[in-house]
């Protein structure tokens, strides 16, 4: 009779746990069992009606149904243990063997990008590259380049003056003295930077832009001198042949002057925007140094001359990624920055 209710009692605790779907419903399995008012504490209560002879066997029967019960009980519980860990294993799980992405990395920005294309180029042809101030006196930006206070050359740059009679220089053609007083003869010299206009902006023009100035002084420079490094660099810069025209142009502190054009690279020459419907684009005006530059310069011209040039380092990069409007290059935007 004790032997059957024992039994009884330990399949129904078995089936119990086995049943017990959360660890939840197991704690509530085990209480109902093992706790002080569970199942196996009811007969143990009762232990006193069994017959003495009875107990020894009995009590030892009850300990085997507890041990049963609790080993049960504890298979279970690391059962579920084991699935807790499993799931949580899962969702934290990381391939180690993936190949990082690798850090976020920023890239030069495309006037930079052809700006040291250019600086290698003219390097590697004995020049030097200078740096001149962006915020310029009166004297270097325009009396030394021979452009008197009243010439009329002064209204086609229109310039941001500041304060105290400064400016910002509207070209990078200050260098040019700068260099010369620096230096001296014979010269070969770049000078890249970003130079200023007062202009309205739209999609050819902007208030701040990057040019290239050139410089060389030596005996008898000539024309020939200067169209031989003007077309070294063009081939440089787009590897391929680019249609040039060379016109009379005026700068004061050039004489004879040039504006070399090349065919609008953006439209092939039948017309658009950037080349405001012409075909052509002025890239780089030019022409062999004033004497009265030389003087500025503390050189003498009746022993040496010289050819310069300034390069649009910006239209230069729209020429050369088809880039429509220049507003794009100092905008910020990741989105055009991140092609380059
Ligand atoms: N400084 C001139 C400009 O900005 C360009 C130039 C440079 C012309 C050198 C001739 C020689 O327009």
């Amino acid at each position: 009779m004790w032997r059957h209710k024992l039994a009884d009692l330990e399949q129904t605790a078995l089936a119990a746990i086995q049943a017990a779907a959360t660890p939840d419903a197991l704690e509530k399995v085990r209480v109902e069992i093992l706790g002080r008012k569970g199942s196996l504490a009811a007969v143990s209560r009762e232990m006193g009606k069994i017959p003495p002879e009875e107990r020894a066997a009995v009590g030892k029967r009850l300990n085997a149904v507890k041990d049963a019960v609790e080993s049960a009980l504890e298979a279970k519980q690391t059962q579920f243990a084991r699935a807790a860990l499993n799931a949580r294993l899962d969702a934290e799980w990381v391939d180690l063997t993936l190949p990082s992405p690798g850090a976020p990395a920023g890239s030069l920005h495309p006037v930079t990008q052809i700006q040291s294309e250019i600086e290698d180029l003219f390097e590697s042809m004995g020049f030097v590259v200078l740096d001149g101030p962006e915020v310029e006196t009166e004297y270097y930006n325009f009396d030394a380049l021979n452009i008197p206070p009243d010439h009329p050359a002064r209204d086609m740059q229109d310039t941001f003056w500041m304060k105290d009679g400064n400016l910002l220089r509207t070209h990078t053609s200050p260098v040019q003295v700068r260099g010369m007083e620096r230096l001296g003869p014979p010269l070969r010299m770049i000078a890249p930077g970003r130079v200023f206009r007062n202009e309205s902006v739209d999609a050819s023009h902007e208030h701040t832009f990057y040019q290239l100035e050139g410089m060389m002084v030596d005996r008898e420079v000539s024309v020939a001198h200067l169209l031989y490094f003007m077309k070294t660099l063009l081939q440089g810069i787009f590897h391929r042949e680019v249609a040039v025209r060379l016109r009379p142009g005026f700068f004061p502190f050039v004489e004879p002057g040039f504006e070399l054009d090349i065919q609008c690279l953006i439209c092939g020459g039948k017309g658009c925007p950037v080349c405001k419907q012409s075909g052509w684009v002025e890239l780089l005006p030019c022409g062999l140094v004033h004497p009265n530059v030389l003087r500025f310069g503390g050189i003498d011209p009746d022993q040496w001359n010289g050819f310069a040039f300034g390069l649009g380092l910006t239209r230069l990069v729209m020429m050369r990624y088809g880039i429509d409007d220049i507003r794009l290059l100092q905008g910020g935007d990741l989105r055009f920055l991140k092609q380059f």
